[in-house]
């Protein structure tokens, strides 16, 4: 029995959009009335007394991540964004320096290099978890290398242990983005707790959230009063007679968070586990029903870590489903379900990279005079990345308050589109796709 495709005409499967990702309920509701009730909705100051590192629920806050994450100093931003932003200063990345980078994120992950006029370098991915190849890792160190950007994208770890070793052995410092990845463990030690300095999002699609937020954990000393003096206009608190060991990156800003979103933020850690577990039970229902399909390559975790499944990303083998993942996505897209082709273009073919163009329009900061080397923006310096964007389709709802009847209906989705492969790519050909 054949079935139209929607998008040649025929009848959707799902006609209703997506509730919303509500992961708050009533104690969230409690924390934040109780916020309201003292009346104190930040107690941030920018200055050098006792304020200057955050109100109750701030600090609260941070005591908990630290503990829950068994890590010395957790400290909280007003996004992600603004984390990844301290974390980089924080490691005292400078005009000139290089900053190996996956080019599998998210677009702020490389602009926080930016940010302190640091030059971000991509390094290719590997193609079963989209995560920095320590293998290529290597030949783009020079003498100019600071840093190594990991992100552990979807929810899974990237392979720490190599990329440590790397970074011992060059003398460079690791900054881990765990937005997404919250609770995801390598060989035992959580994402985000194994570099200098790790970063989570608190943003409403991740896995828990307080509508916006971040925290960056570390176990140094020094970082985490960098990283408290960035969040807070550093300079505005030297001048006001704070003790620093280094004036550099200290133009800080304000990053903080406020009272309600820690208060917020303070319930969801509590909830973290439950979230996960539910997001776990949902995508071994999805594999389960795909599983055995010839040619797509279902998500899981490499024996050495767990995943935390904040996207469920599929690999199409072309050389068995001749369908492009844009193709995919289309005809997924016209049955009401929510797929996008692979998660970000590489990010070296934005704009920005592809025409140099950062802080006004003289090339800064990769024309910066301090920067002596020659990093390569081309198309083809990751091939394995951009092959990611033919082959790789994802969707971000294998989450609460999503059931198994919406899994179900996921998989007849992905299942219509294969069985009905010849009407699709009949509908390329004459679309020119
Ligand atoms: C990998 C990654 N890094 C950084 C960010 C930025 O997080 P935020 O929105 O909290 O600033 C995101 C958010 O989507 C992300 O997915």
């Amino acid at each position: 029995m054949h079935a139209q495709l929607a998008l040649l005409g025929g009848k959707p499967l799902r006609t209703k959009g997506y509730p919303v990702h509500a992961t708050t309920g009533e104690e969230e509701k409690k924390a934040v009335l109780a916020v309201l009730e003292r009346a104190i909705l930040s107690e941030f100051e920018g200055t050098n007394n006792q304020y200057f590192l955050g109100g109750e629920q701030v600090k609260a806050l941070e005591g908990e991540w630290a503990e829950k994450f068994g890590v010395r100093y957790a400290v909280s931003f007003n996004s992600a964004t603004s984390a990844l932003f301290a974390a980089v200063g924080a490691c005292a990345v400078g005009p000139g320096d290089e900053v190996l980078i996956t080019p599998f994120t998210m677009s702020a992950t490389a602009t926080a290099i930016l940010a302190f006029n640091g030059i971000p370098v991509f390094a290719d991915v590997e193609l079963d978890h989209y995560n920095l190849d320590p293998a290529g890792l290597e030949e783009r160190i020079t003498a100019r290398s600071r840093a190594i950007f990991v992100t552990h994208i979807f929810g899974h770890p990237a392979a720490m242990g190599p990329i440590m070793d790397l970074a011992k052995k060059h003398g460079l410092r690791v900054i881990e983005d765990a937005a997404q990845s919250p609770g995801a463990l390598y060989n035992g030690k959580l994402s985000g707790t194994i570099g200098a300095i790790g970063v989570y999002s608190l943003n409403c699609n991740k896995v828990i959230q307080c509508g916006e937020g971040g925290i960056a954990v570390t176990d140094d000393d020094d970082l985490a009063q960098r990283l408290r003096l960035i969040r807070n206009h550093g300079e505005a608190v030297i001048a006001a007679g704070m003790a620093v060991g280094s004036l550099v990156n200290m133009i800080g800003g304000n990053y903080r968070m406020t009272e309600i979103e820690a208060a917020i933020a303070r319930e969801q850690l509590r909830k973290l586990d439950d979230l996960t577990q539910r997001r776990r039970e949902l995508v071994s229902y999805l594999n389960e029903r795909l599983r055995g399909i010839p040619g797509l390559g279902l998500p899981g975790a490499r024996p050495d870590s767990t995943h935390v499944y904040y996207r469920y990303a599929l690999k199409i083998d072309r050389e068995v489903i001749p369908i492009d993942a844009p193709l995919f996505v289309k005809a997924l897209n016209a049955e009401g379900l929510d797929f996008y082709v692979s998660y970000m273009k590489p990010l070296y073919l934005q704009p920005l990279y592809q025409r140099r163009i950062g802080y006004g329009d003289k090339g800064c900061p990769f024309s910066c005079p301090f920067y002596r080397g020659e990093v390569s923006y081309e198309r083809g310096i990751c091939p394995q990345a951009e092959e990611l964007e033919k082959m790789v389709i994802s969707t971000e709802i294998v989450r609460p308050p999503q059931t198994f009847a919406d899994m179900e209906e996921i998989a007849r989705g992905v299942e219509k589109v294969l069985a009905e492969k010849d009407q699709l790519l009949k509908y390329a050909a004459t679309e020119g796709m």
